[in-house]
């Protein structure tokens, strides 16, 4: 297997030394969102727009329509969404929380309880800002790292018909994370969503997709649920959206784009309530917060995301690395998922407690030894409840999130490696304390302190 592209533009990395990366961390409150960028050899904080385009979307933005209104490349982007998923209205947004926050403030309203397998932080914070209840049902397969299941991503029917039947007036909507990010960008089985939309119809509730990741579900799909080998990753994403009555996504990811998002639906006077909204804060209805060129390298990724070659690539890169780290004893989400290798690091580091922070402290020392950067998925990030109480995470994850079409696979295994490296030494590894966070998505902003060597209060 190697990369299905050749590569037309290059942009030196910047390596550094230990001695640099101690300071630019301490500087930074042992925080990596608040590194410099340049003070980062290989980056995996996010695959979220940092992605490399094609020599197509590059051409389609020279072509694109800066129209306030009307514009040519805005009817573009709404064919390719509405041929991809079948929906009657699409709404730009500039990224995937403002797609959140323009369906569910046209949705939610304080007290009611939005379902899904498991909301993304941003997605649980726009929920809870509407002083409404974000409620997580994935299988429990999805919460045990070691655990292989082909779809871990998949909603838990039975618990999922038993929150409708004890809170089905406060129950508002039903949405489903493809593929499911916080619990290791696992994949939803087709028969999960068929079975969703059934209970879903039952109870007379609204069921969405947030589908940042839909290309890579899909090519889980065909590789693992029955009956879809032969069928292409577009006929298969095609019947993902076709169960559901809209969608939210992040053009950041399978959108192959550096920035927007979207809102999709069938409903009229939803998606008229949600242009309302859209028009207040994000913008005309036909750019949504973005450039006319945003529009033109969505519609294009769109277009390229679903093709096998791609996938196949995009699905087995991933792989590779982890067969690479669990193959030398480092504990991960298995089996792999779609956009990111997950290390367990709750299992790496058995003598660091969840709140002193497991993950930020493997993340910092793999940042330390190799100017790798990547991010935490625990109790940093999901620790502190609505109420400001803090309570452990079900699961403490370093991501290692691959942006797409970006390094190629010997920085990977550069990657690979360094993180073995790390876990050998795991033991001299000490945990954090938080010395400041605001309490809504504190992991962005926050700052820590290492905690001694030993240390096991
Ligand atoms: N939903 C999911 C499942 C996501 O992974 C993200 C973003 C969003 C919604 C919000 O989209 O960033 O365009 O506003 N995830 C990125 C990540 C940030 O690193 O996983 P956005």
């Amino acid at each position: 297997m190697f990369e299905p592209f050749r590569i037309k533009a290059v942009e030196p990395i910047r390596f550094t030394t230990r001695a640099e990366r101690e300071k630019a961390l301490a500087e930074a409150k042992y925080n990596q969102f608040l590194l410099r960028a340049d003070d980062v050899t290989i980056d995996l904080l996010t695959d979220s727009g940092t992605g490399a385009m094609s020599a197509a979307q590059w051409a389609g933005m020279m072509n694109a329509d800066e129209s306030y209104a009307g514009g040519r490349s805005f009817y573009r982007f709404r064919d390719v969404v509405q041929d991809l998923t079948g929906y009657k209205h699409v709404i730009p947004t500039h990224q995937g929380r403002a797609a959140e926050r323009v369906l569910f403030g046209s949705i939610l309203q304080p007290g009611d309880v939005c379902l899904s397998n498991i909301h993304f932080d941003t997605t649980r914070a726009n929920v809870e800002a509407l002083g409404a209840e974000a409620r997580d049902l994935v299988i429990p397969e999805g919460r045990r790292p070691e655990v292989v299941h082909p779809f871990k991503g998949n909603v838990d029917l039975a618990a999922l018909e038993t929150a409708l039947i004890e809170d089905r007036d406060r129950i508002a909507l039903v949405i489903v994370t493809v593929t499911n990010n916080s619990g290791g960008g696992q994949p939803v089985s087709l028969e999960n969503l068929r079975s969703v939309r059934a209970i879903c119809d039952a109870f007379g509730k609204p069921f969405f997709l947030d589908a940042c990741r839909f290309a890579e579900n899909a090519w889980f799909i065909k590789d693992r649920e029955a009956g879809n080998a032969r069928r292409t990753p577009k006929e298969i994403a095609q019947e993902m959206f076709g169960l559901a009555d809209g969608c939210i996504v992040s053009a950041k990811k399978d959108g192959l784009a550096n920035i927007g998002g979207f809102v999709a639906l069938n409903d009229d006077a939803l998606a008229e309530k949600c242009r309302n909204v859209l028009i207040l804060s994000e913008g005309f209805p036909t750019y949504g917060g973005l450039a006319g060129y945003d529009l033109e390298a969505i519609a294009q990724g769109l277009i390229e995301v679903v093709d096998e070659q791609y996938l196949r690539h995009r699905i087995g890169s991933i792989a590779e690395l982890a067969q690479r780290i669990s193959s030398a004893g480092v504990p991960i989400v298995q089996p792999p998922g779609g956009h990111a290798v997950y290390v367990d690091a709750s299992s790496v580091l058995p003598h660091v407690r969840s709140l002193q922070y497991p993950g930020v402290a493997f993340a910092n020392e793999l940042y330390l030894h190799a100017g790798v950067r990547t991010s935490e998925i625990g109790s940093a990030m999901f620790g502190m409840r609505p109420d400001g109480r803090e309570a452990a995470a079900s699961m403490e994850l370093v991501r290692l999130a691959v942006p797409r079409r970006l390094y190629t696979s010997a920085q990977m295994d550069y990657v690979g490696d360094a993180v073995i490296e790390v876990a050998r030494r795991a033991s001299e590894i000490a945990g954090y304390r938080i010395v400041r966070a605001p309490r809504v998505l504190r992991h962005f902003t926050a700052e820590f302190e290492p905690l001694g060597v030993g240390a096991r209060v």
